[in-house]
């Protein structure tokens, strides 16, 4: 495999003619007088801890969890101060001339840095340049990605890590609560687990409707929490065959139960199909923030919650093996989840 850098500075030509790579073959949409109906499920974090309203609210959460496999949380604790400093720096980062991003990019064989990276001759590439590494255990980083990038950005990108770490372990108490799971449970699997960003900056595309910015996946994770940097929408599900434009409130961040959760809930929780739209006019930024077990843990049905009725549905394998099957694309063309049933 080797990488490719950019559709940025290709995209600045607004005459333009889009290159075959990135051309799609078209799937319906949900009418526009529909989506509002189909507004995901909203959760105020403060009062999902509030130990009274909980019982009612965690209800709700499995339900969001199982039939929809996304959320969006608000009240959720990060500083608008530190989402607007991100902001700041991400786009200085991402407006950076290719000479210099080029420092980051991916290495022959390797799935971080900056760039995409391709497979084959007759690959469909994305509308959207983006930026992935590993950021936990810490000894897993590589040299050359956090630690080289521009000061300010690593710094600022260091403050949300812990931050939304706080927040990826509350809320995965809150889903494993919410499935009958004891907190130990939970930390057993996700305390000091692998965690890892991505960072993308999608142009504006002349002809948006026939390309896409990230295509259509489930996500490999525990959970992801998004954040949409700039505020600009583009992320759509896949619900009942037709895909469904998310609107997000403002300040809030929006999260998806991921194949992993999906297994260790026993198939209750689903991981769901979803992708990236771009935008005629509007640059478009997003970071995702991936939450997965430790490297050691073992993959599978959580023992508690299965019994007679309920028969493990998955097989087990070790997150270490997990990964590595994800990152050499080991699974012809299946998920996870259709390999371990
Ligand atoms: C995005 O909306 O930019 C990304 C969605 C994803 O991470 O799958
Ligand atoms: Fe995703």
């Amino acid at each position: 495999s080797h990488s490719f850098l950019g559709v940025m500075d290709m995209a600045k030509k607004p005459e333009m003619e889009i290159p075959e790579m990135y051309i799609r073959p078209q799937e319906p949409a949900i009418p526009s007088d529909e989506i509002t109906l189909s507004a995901i499920p909203v959760f105020d974090l403060k009062t999902l801890a509030y130990e009274n309203a909980r019982d009612a609210e965690l209800d709700k959460l499995y339900t969001a969890c199982k039939d929809w496999g996304f959320f969006q949380v608000v009240n959720h604790g990060v500083s608008s101060q530190l989402l607007e400093k991100l902001k700041l720096e991400i786009e200085k980062f991402f407006d950076l001339p290719i000479e210099e991003k080029k420092k980051y990019h991916v290495r022959p064989g390797d799935v971080q840095g900056y760039g995409t990276v391709i497979r084959c001759k007759d690959q469909k590439l994305d509308w959207g340049d983006r930026f992935y590494m590993v950021i936990n255990p810490v000894e897993r980083r590589k040299p050359y990605l956090l630690p080289e990038l521009p000061a300010s950005l690593r710094d600022t990108l260091e403050s949300y890590f812990r931050e939304l770490r706080k927040l990826g372990m509350e809320l995965l108490g809150l889903l494993g609560k919410a499935l009958g799971m004891e907190m130990k449970e939970v930390e057993e699997f996700f305390d000091d687990g692998m965690q890892s960003v991505r960072m993308t900056y999608y142009p504006p595309c002349p002809k948006p409707e026939v390309v896409v910015g990230l295509t259509p996946h489930s996500d490999a994770t525990g959970i992801t929490i998004l954040h949409q940097v700039n505020g600009v929408e583009g992320l759509e599900i896949k619900k009942s065959g037709v895909w469904i434009p998310v609107t997000f409130l403002p300040d809030a961040f929006v999260v998806n139960v991921g194949d992993i959760m999906e297994i260790l809930s026993n198939g209750t929780y689903t991981s769901i199909v979803h992708r990236a739209a771009v935008n005629k006019e509007k640059e478009r930024i997003s970071i995702a923030m991936f939450f997965n077990p430790k490297f050691e843990a073992e993959i599978g049905p959580v023992k508690s919650l299965l019994n007679y009725e309920n028969p493990p549905l998955f097989k087990s394998m070790l997150m270490e093996d997990y990964f590595k099957d994800f990152f050499s694309r080991n699974l012809d063309g299946k998920s996870h989840l259709e390999k371990m049933r």
